[in-house]
């Protein structure tokens, strides 16, 4: 009879005592241990989940954002495209996990809403921060968290700060020569559409050869919001199966909302030079 397989005798650790494991590396007890349902619905674990997770890579999603935007401010451009491709593999993950969630339906939701209080990913101070570093910028979107000094703070310093696409338009600038009134803005509003800037964009996508560097930088931006859209997108249907159109959580119209979100536009000039090519 064989005996049955112990990996030991290839050189796997077995004891642990004293010494770092994996789930000490990766702090689970604390990670497993912070679902705390507040029902006893089936679904409230998956909801809780979907969320947690989603925060985790909107965790990823910041700190490659915030490497890519310093790099491409010391004109590193490949740095910072290799993070771009990251932040939009984050989202297509973040897009793909919306198929686990619709599988709980109205009658599953109606089950457990009510423990949610008034709380809502509206509340998600990740995704403002996000949508700041991006350049949809809303100074009101940052009440909600005046009862959390820390991060109102941390949410009102990126208003100070210039955007991801602030940064790509001053290396666009530097090839290019774009208005005063572009580059000295004022960085709490949104970036305004500008015909200067799509005057310039448009020159870099017909002589891509001339302006490679510029041409890959403006694909990735594209890139990153195209994938952004596709997860409001996702979020506005999976919100409509779910409750239809009643209010949210968080206080707004719900699907209303949502819609009207799908109309920023975070890099307009890019989507709209496409238009006179
Ligand atoms: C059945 C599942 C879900 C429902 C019914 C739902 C519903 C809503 C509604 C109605 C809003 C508008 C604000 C409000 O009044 O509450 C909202 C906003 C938001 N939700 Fe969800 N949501 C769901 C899942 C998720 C998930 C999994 C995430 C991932 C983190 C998420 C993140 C957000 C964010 C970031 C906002 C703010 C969007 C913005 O301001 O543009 N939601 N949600």
């Amino acid at each position: 009879m064989t005996k049955p397989y112990d990996p030991e005798g290839e050189g796997a650790r077995m004891s642990f005592d004293g010494a770092m494991s994996y789930g000490d590396y990766l702090q689970l007890d604390k990670v497993l241990n912070a679902q705390a349902p507040i029902s006893k619905a089936h679904d409230e674990l998956l909801f809780i989940i979907q969320h947690q997770t989603s925060e985790l890579w909107m965790r990823l999603a910041v700190h490659e954002l915030t490497a890519a935007r310093e790099a491409l401010q010391g004109a590193d451009m490949r740095p910072a495209f290799k993070m771009l491709s990251r932040v939009s593999r984050i989202f297509e993950q973040l897009n793909g996990a919306w198929d686990v969630l619709r599988t709980m339906t109205p009658s599953d939701y109606t089950t457990f809403r009510s423990s949610l209080g008034q709380s809502s990913g509206f509340q998600s101070y990740q995704y403002r921060q996000i949508e700041f570093i991006l350049g949809n910028r809303n100074r009101a979107m940052i009440r909600p968290h005046a009862h959390r000094p820390d991060l109102a703070e941390l949410l009102e310093a990126e208003l100070d700060r210039p955007s991801l696409y602030d940064v790509a338009l001053r290396a666009l600038h530097a090839s290019i020569p774009l208005p005063e009134t572009v580059l000295r803005r004022d960085l709490a509003l949104p970036h305004a559409d500008d015909a200067a800037v799509v005057a310039a964009w448009t020159e870099v996508y017909r002589h891509p050869e001339q302006h490679w560097a510029l041409y890959e930088l403006a694909e990735k931006l594209v890139d990153l919001e195209d994938y952004f859209r596709r997860w409001r997108f996702n979020h506005v249907t999976t919100v409509e199966r779910v409750i239809g159109f009643k209010r949210g959580t968080g206080g707004t119209g719900g699907v209303s909302y949502l819609k009207r979100m799908l109309e920023v536009e975070l890099f307009p000039e890019l989507w709209h030079l496409r238009t006179g090519l």
